[in-house]
């Protein structure tokens, strides 16, 4: 791995957890990763696990993400929870983008760069999802695609605030398919974000963090993360258990 870079490593819980569960998850991770100082921990339990678990892992080396905000920070917004909201209930990060909520529940590339502003002007560090689906490989279309949901998501962000943007490429067939891309295929992926993040701000691009997710496992992390443009991983089932994501850690670093 590339040290110029902390690797960073996020549990995307996705919708599991009672409450109790999420906190009894939480402890276990932050006793796993404890004696790992190498890299950020991060874990993203579902919203009404997040002020507990934030409460738990207070003052720990494990930070806390949301899976996802809207873009307005108050109103008649139905359903809805801002991004302050979630730096009030403890949360340094947020999820943005996921490919499950743009499959499943329409969301647009606008809505992505709209969230990820709002989460900035909060405070939070935007974690930004892209990647294509198997159709849009096999057609030759993942370096495209890649690119307009970048481009799109980080439209009108300063450089400065592009500083704590942190993007994640989750191919959607390596997502809980137990099929991971291979190392070669992320690097590629990772080297062309990289260089696109570049001309919107050349300076901030050798220093962006960006993460691997699709069935990411202890057994295959060490090769991903020892490409060189590969800096940590989104994890999403091999999180929900504490021992197989503290190994992800530990075989990062
Ligand atoms: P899996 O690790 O279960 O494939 O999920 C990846 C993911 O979607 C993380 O956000």
């Amino acid at each position: 791995m590339t040290r110029s870079r902390r690797p960073f490593f996020c549990g995307n819980w996705k919708l599991h957890g009672t409450i109790a569960e999420s906190l009894a998850l939480a402890t276990e991770v932050r006793n796993g990763v404890a004696t790992h100082r190498d890299a950020d921990v991060a874990v993203a339990p579902t919203f009404t696990a997040l002020h507990a678990v934030a409460k738990r892992l207070e003052d720990g080396p494990v930070a806390v993400s949301a899976q996802d905000c809207f873009w307005e920070d108050k109103g008649a917004f139905t359903g809805e929870v801002s991004a302050p909201q979630l730096v009030e209930a403890g949360c340094k990060y947020v999820i943005l983008g996921h490919s499950e909520r743009r499959q499943l529940f329409g969301e647009l590339d606008a809505a992505v760069n709209l969230k990820a502003r709002a989460a900035l002007r909060a405070g939070l560090a935007p974690i930004v999802c892209v990647g294509e689906t198997l159709a849009e490989r096999d057609a030759g279309e993942t370096l495209g695609r890649v690119q307009a949901q970048l481009e799109a998501a980080l439209a009108g962000i300063s450089a400065t605030d592009l500083e704590r943007v942190i993007v994640a490429y989750e191919p959607v067939w390596a997502i809980g398919t137990g099929r991971n891309a291979t190392p070669a295929q992320a690097q590629e992926v990772h080297r062309f974000i990289r260089a696109r993040v570049a001309t919107l701000a050349a300076d901030v691009a050798p220093r962006m963090r960006i993460l691997y997710g699709g069935s990411v496992k202890p057994d295959n992390i060490g090769a991903l993360v020892g490409q060189p443009n590969v800096d940590g991983a989104l994890v999403g089932g091999a999180s929900l258990e504490a021992r197989s994501f503290a190994v992800i850690v530990k075989n990062s670093i």
